[in-house]
Order: C-alpha cells, then structure tokens, then sequence
C-alpha cells in the first residue's frame, strides 16, 4: 500500500533574534492517518517545534511540506489542515463564552449554517461541554478549558490533529476521556501528534515515537524499539518486576 506524507519537516532550525539557536537540524516526516508521540524532557523544543510547524513561529532555516505542498512561506495556507492545542489551554481562549470560543475558527472559516450549528453540536457532544456553552471561559476549571481547548479545534476538522501536553491538569476520567476521543478520531482517519512526556498513557497508541533532546530528534522508531532511548534520556518508562511493562499495556484505556 501506499503511503502518504501528511507532515514533512527537512532541515528545520529555529532560534529566537539575539538569543541562540534552541532546534537544531530537524527533519522528519508523518504518514497520513498515523498516531505520533513527540516526547522528550522539559526545554527540549517540543512546543516551539509545534509553533513552528503550525506557522505561529518562523524557523531561521528549513521546509515545511503539508498535505504534498511546500508551505514554508504560507503559514496561512496551512490552517484549514492543521490545527493545535496548545499547552497552555488559557492562551488558546478568545470568546467571550464557551459556545462563542467555539464558534470563532469557524466564523474565520466562513462556514455556512446549518454546518456551523451541526459542527459546534458534535464537538460539544464529543467533549462534553453541553452544560458549560453558556459560561465564561475565564471561569472553566483547568479540565474544563483543556476539552475548550480540544473543542476549539476539532470543530475545525483539521487532517492533522497536533496536542501539546493533552493530558495535563486532567483527572482520571478526563484523560480516559481525551484519550478515547484521541483514538477515535485516529480510527476515523485523522492524523495524530501527541506531545507528552506522560508515555505511560498513550505509548500502545501510538505508530511512531519521536524522542527530542536539546533542540535535535535522538530517536525516531517503533514504541518498542524507543524504550532504551527513552529510558536514556530521562523520559519515565513504567517497569514491572525490573523490565518495561509491555507497550499494549501503556495506555489509560481499558479493554
Ligand atoms: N519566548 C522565548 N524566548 C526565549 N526562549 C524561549 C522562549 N520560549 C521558549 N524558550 C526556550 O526554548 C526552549 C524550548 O522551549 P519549549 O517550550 O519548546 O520546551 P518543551 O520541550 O515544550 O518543554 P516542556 O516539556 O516543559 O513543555 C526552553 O529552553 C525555553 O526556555
Ligand atoms: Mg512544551
């Protein structure tokens, strides 16, 4: 079978004016309707790499292949087919209520009714903000924001689906919850990139494991062959009885 490129970074380099260069070097490529783990320690440059390839941030040097075209220089051109959520729920939230934080990408959109009122049900469905659509999103809890977050781009139906730290400030149910959408939306065809150190809770999800260390990918490979890698570099690989639990075991879901 075939395989298509979704994502293709080559040669990526980044560093913010008067400081030094923070990602060195970075290339790699996602396969159309993978699930992919992007992990590695604090610093490392996961998040300014998911910036860069959503556009918010210009790299200083490299290419940037979406869908099959060069949008390097187009940083708009890629919002229709990828979107974000970004680590920090707060600085994703611009409505003035839940409902109209949903809204926004798709009044940016300019999606027509009745697929606008159709689009923000099923996300509001899916992430269970039915009761919240009228509250201020100031006044979420932490949880509350992240699927508002999640929310905020699903409803835009992006092809590449990309999370920065899903799972943080979730509690048990909620990160059942996020990760069952997660899987879902795989199953259904959507491209996956998850950003977590947490690997205990996505790991047997996951295609490909992207190991970033000081700016530069240490590792690219199976979750099987990631795990000395991962163990070298610090990122916390859940053992029994001395050796790594097995990889269908690193997940939150059951069954
Ligand atoms: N606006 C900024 N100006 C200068 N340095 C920055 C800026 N934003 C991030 N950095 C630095 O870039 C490096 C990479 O940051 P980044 O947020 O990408 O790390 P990360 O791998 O996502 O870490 P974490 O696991 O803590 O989320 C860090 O050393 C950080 O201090
Ligand atoms: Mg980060």
């Amino acid at each position: 079978m075939q395989t298509t490129q979704i994502l293709s970074v080559e040669h990526l380099f980044f560093g913010f004016p008067q400081g030094s260069e923070i990602l060195h070097d970075i290339t790699f490529s996602i396969t159309a309707g993978s699930f992919v783990v992007i992990t590695g320690r604090n610093g490392s440059g996961k998040s300014l790499l998911l910036k860069c390839i959503k556009g918010i941030l210009s790299p200083t040097a490299g290419t940037i292949t979406i869908d099959g075209k060069d949008l390097s220089k187009n940083a708009s051109g890629r919002n229709g087919t990828v979107g974000l959520v970004f680590q920090d729920a707060d600085s994703q939230i611009v409505g003035q209520t839940v409902r109209r934080d949903i809204a926004f990408g798709l009044e940016n959109l300019r999606i027509p009714e009745p697929e606008f009122s159709q689009r923000i049900e099923a996300v509001t469905n899916l992430l269970k903000l039915e009761s919240l659509l009228h509250q201020r999103p100031r006044t979420l809890s932490g949880g509350e924001k992240r699927r508002l977050a999640i929310a905020g781009v699903l409803v835009m139906r992006p092809k590449l689906i990309i999370l920065d730290e899903p799972f943080a400030n979730l509690d048990y149910p909620g990160v059942t919850h996020v990760l069952r959408t997660l899987v879902d939306l795989h199953a259904d065809g959507h491209t996956i990139i998850v950003v977590s150190h947490e690997i205990e809770k996505v790991l047997a999800h996951a295609d490909k494991v992207i190991l970033i260390d000081r700016g530069s990918i240490v590792c690219e490979s199976s979750p099987q062959e990631s795990l000395p890698k991962l163990e070298e570099y610090e990122v916390r690989v859940p053992r029994m009885n001395g050796n790594p639990i097995p990889i269908k075991d690193m997940t939150w879901l059951k069954g």
